[in-house]
């Protein structure tokens, strides 16, 4: 029989042996379930990869290279967080791409301008293989599976249809999908969030009659009405108006940072009511209202959300390349894994997490379709917009003349009593002679 002393020294030895094998065994586990953490981030974006409601890129293109794209390699670009190659690391898989013009262009040449930052995304989303360019929910759900990244393009502000339905319509064409409908500056016919320009002040006013048509026309067309950027009471009227769902392509809480680019939470519960959603927006001054910001402020912004109206609301929209400050981790399009990470470890389902990663849009973009094809019938809307509502010196009005009035009549008044700066064109003759030659 061993003596008492060797059996408790030989039971202390395996107590030290087996103390050694908890600390290697343990530590393993720490290395695995690190390592399966990120896997599973990885897995779970690689079966459910992002689509993303808000990019700038084709900003920063018109910017750094005057939209020359002969001149750059979109697989690496510098200066900018968006590029194919980080996309790719990201499991972006789709991309709302802006094509935003400033707001000093209203009156100007936004729609030229519009039209040249659809064609520079189109030229990307065309001349890189990578990239496709969709109109339909049913195009994007393809691209993922030839593995290509789905380029969406969205109007950002309505100042760049210039008051016209027709070129709201000539815009569909070129496959516009969605518009928010103002950026920073009022519209003649609804009100922005901001107050930095002090045009088109209305009182009681923030979707007037025009403006209602322009929610009714992108309804039939089957365009997403967005709602980020504009004022409160804006989208609460569009909200209302709407007969499909709408989005905030690039917004967070109020209620965790009080912007007034976020949404507060009595716009959610009508928002929810809607069945649409909320692509909460990353930037910095969104998401801490100041210039840094980090990833578990942004979660609290998801979490706020989802306590409020649910994660089927929820979806993101970067804002990359709109924004200057990022939260540290999330410095460019690579770095949403990190952000659904912190989500999982917050305790969010697989389920909520595929819902945000693209479900929900998904599920939007296809009611915004049905309501599109229920809408078939209907013919292209003729509203326009009163003359006195946009009457600037950039507006040429062409119209039959008014035998009541007799400043139509006489063309030495015409200048003094029309609006101030408008054109009326009496052309009466001229059409007629034109439509006598056979
Ligand atoms: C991207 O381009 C920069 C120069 O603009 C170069 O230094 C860098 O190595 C490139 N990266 C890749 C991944 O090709
Ligand atoms: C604003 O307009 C609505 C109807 O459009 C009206 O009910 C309300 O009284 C108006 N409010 C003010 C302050 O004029
Ligand atoms: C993140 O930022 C918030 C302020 O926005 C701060 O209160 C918090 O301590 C930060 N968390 C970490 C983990 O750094
Ligand atoms: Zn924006």
């Amino acid at each position: 029989m061993p003596s008492r002393k060797t059996v408790i020294s030989a039971s202390s030895g395996l107590w030290m042996k087996s103390l050694k094998h908890l600390v290697v065994f343990s530590s393993l586990c720490c290395l695995i379930s690190g390592y399966s953490e990120r896997e599973r981030v990885h897995d779970l974006m690689s079966r459910y990869p992002l689509i993303d409601g808000h990019n700038d890129l084709a900003l920063q293109l018109r910017i750094l290279h005057n939209n020359q794209l002969s001149q750059i390699d979109l697989y690496n670009v510098s200066k900018v967080a968006t590029d194919i190659t980080r996309l790719q690391a990201g499991h972006v898989q789709a991309q709302m791409f802006a094509v935003y013009v400033l707001c000093g262009a209203q009156e100007k040449d936004a729609v030229r301008l519009t039209l040249e930052q659809i064609d520079v995304v189109r030229r990307m989303c065309t001349e890189y293989q990578d990239f496709e360019l969709v109109t339909s929910a049913q195009e994007l759900r393809n691209s993922e599976m030839k593995h290509k990244i789905a380029c969406l393009i969205s109007i950002e502000g309505g100042h760049s249809i210039d008051s016209s339905l027709p070129a709201l319509r000539m815009f569909y064409q070129l496959g516009v999908r969605s518009m928010t409908l103002t950026h920073t500056c009022n519209t003649p016919w609804a009100e922005s969030s901001s107050k930095i320009y002090n045009i088109y002040q209305r009182q009681n006013n923030s979707l007037t009659h025009f403006g209602k048509a322009v929610v009714e026309e992108m309804n039939r067309l089957g365009m997403i009405v967005d709602l980020s950027h504009t004022s409160w009471d804006t989208a609460w009227a569009a909200l209302k108006h709407s007969k499909a769902p709408v989005i905030f392509s690039h917004s967070s809480s109020f209620s965790i940072c009080s912007h007034g680019r976020n949404v507060p939470d009595w716009l959610l519960h009508d928002l929810k009511k809607k069945q649409g959603l909320i692509m909460v927006n990353l930037h910095s001054k969104f998401i801490s209202c100041s210039d840094e910001a980090n990833i578990s402020r942004v979660a609290d912004h998801f979490d706020h959300i989802k306590n409020v109206i649910g994660a089927e609301s929820i979806g993101i929209g970067g804002d990359f390349e709109g924004a200057v400050s990022f939260p540290q981790g999330l410095e460019d399009v690579s770095k949403y894994p990190a952000l659904i990470q912190e989500l999982l470890q917050r305790n969010w389902t697989e389920n909520e997490l595929a819902d945000v990663l693209r479900r929900n849009f998904l599920r939007v973009f296809e009611e915004v379709e049905r309501v599109r094809d229920r809408l078939s019938l209907n013919r292209p809307s003729e509203v326009q917009i009163s003359v006195k509502e946009v009457q600037n010196p950039c507006r040429l009005v062409l119209r039959p003349p008014d035998p009541r009035r007799p400043s139509d009549m006489s063309p030495s008044s015409r200048a003094q009593n029309g609006p101030k700066g408008l054109l009326i064109l009496v052309i009466p003759l001229m059409l007629s002679s034109l439509l006598m030659i056979e």
